[in-house]
């Protein structure tokens, strides 16, 4: 019966009919058991005789099953571990990848223009509150303008008494900067602005880049020629044709509105051209003027000391002209196919 057993347990493929070899030899009613319970009913002499190779055989079988068990959960192992095994030189599949998006592009490209023209970067809190985005631009609480703005208000005012809105454009760094930095003063601050807007060339949120000049004796050619040179810059040619219109904002007088001429190339805007009107389409592109002198005083500069001027630009409009995109909204999906298809790979 021994040989039986040692045979069946070396022959054992599994952990499950190893144990059962175990519940037949060792277990209650096995057979090495049942042996050792005779033990009871013999002489002394005899129990002495038979006990010692009773006990070897029950050593021997536990040995074997013990030697078995090991073999087995080792191989186990080998296997999982070859099942598992990774092959570290095959190359990695293609993991999609993002990139700097043009909004951003645009934003970094004019912080280098400008940086040229001596103009610093400044930012402003997203979360105005109505005195700087409103009444220190000169448009107080039943300003007409105001209503043209679609404001998002926040319900309740602050712990102050403020009223707090997502600012509807980049102006209210203008009174920021001249209140912390004082006179004279020469920056752009890109962000983004708030309103409440959507469908294919608005959206609820957009970006801005507020330009701010304040010096003595500044005049309405300052900011022609900034703007001009910007512009040649931004598109990379000289040929840029520009027409200024007056206009109206509160926080400016004169105001001029600014288009830029293009071309109609097969359904794509395309900036500049020959020079002359003729074939000539305009396209609004910024708001400026010459800061308005109540707004120089609301800020907490002499006006008759300080002039200056300001503007502020769509940079999405900017990055549509330049690269040649449609839909505003596309923007903002965040779908890497569209970066793609406008030559923004990785
Ligand atoms: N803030 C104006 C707007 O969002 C643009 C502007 C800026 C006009 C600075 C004049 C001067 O429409």
């Amino acid at each position: 019966q021994k040989t039986e057993a040692l045979a069946a347990i070396a022959a054992a493929e599994t952990l499950e009919t190893l144990d059962s070899q175990r519940v037949a030899a060792l277990g209650k009613k096995g057979w090495v058991s049942l042996a050792l319970k005779t033990l009871g009913q013999m002489s002394p002499e005899e129990r002495q005789q038979a006990a010692p190779a009773i006990q070897a055989v029950r050593a021997e079988i536990a040995d074997a099953i013990e030697a078995r068990k090991a073999a087995l959960e080792s191989a186990a192992l080998e296997a999982q571990l070859a099942s598992e095994k990774l092959d570290l030189t095959l190359p990695a599949p293609e993991a999609p990848r993002g990139t700097v998006h043009p909004v951003s592009q645009v934003m970094d490209e004019l912080a280098e223009i400008f940086a040229d023209l001596g103009f610093a970067v400044a930012t402003g809190p997203e979360i105005e509150d109505d005195w700087h985005n409103f009444t220190a631009l000169n448009m107080d609480e039943n300003h007409p303008a105001r209503a043209m703005h679609d404001t998002f208000y926040f319900p309740d005012r602050d712990a102050e008494g403020r009223q707090m809105l997502l600012r509807t454009h980049t102006s209210p760094v203008q009174i920021r900067s001249m209140k912390e930095q004082g006179a004279p003063i020469r920056i752009i601050a890109p962000g983004r602005v708030y309103r409440s807007d959507s469908d294919a060339t608005h959206t609820p949120m957009f970006h801005q880049v507020e330009g701010l000049v304040i010096d003595r004796d500044i005049h309405l050619g300052h900011l022609k020629w900034t703007l001009e040179t910007f512009l040649k810059a931004y598109f990379e040619r000289d040929d840029i044709v520009l027409r200024l219109r007056p206009s109206y904002f509160p926080f400016t007088e004169p105001s001029v509105e600014v288009d830029v001429g293009y071309v109609n190339e097969g359904g794509r805007r395309v900036v500049g051209g020959s020079g002359d009107d003729e074939g000539h389409e305009w396209m609004e592109l910024l708001g400026s003027g010459m800061v308005n002198r109540r707004v120089i005083e609301m800020a907490g500069l002499d006006p008759d000391q300080w002039q200056g001027f300001a503007f502020g630009v769509g940079v999405d409009r900017l990055a549509m002209l330049k690269y040649g995109m449609s839909d505003l909204r596309a923007f903002f999906d965040g779908d890497v196919r569209w970066l793609q298809h406008y030559g923004f790979s990785p």
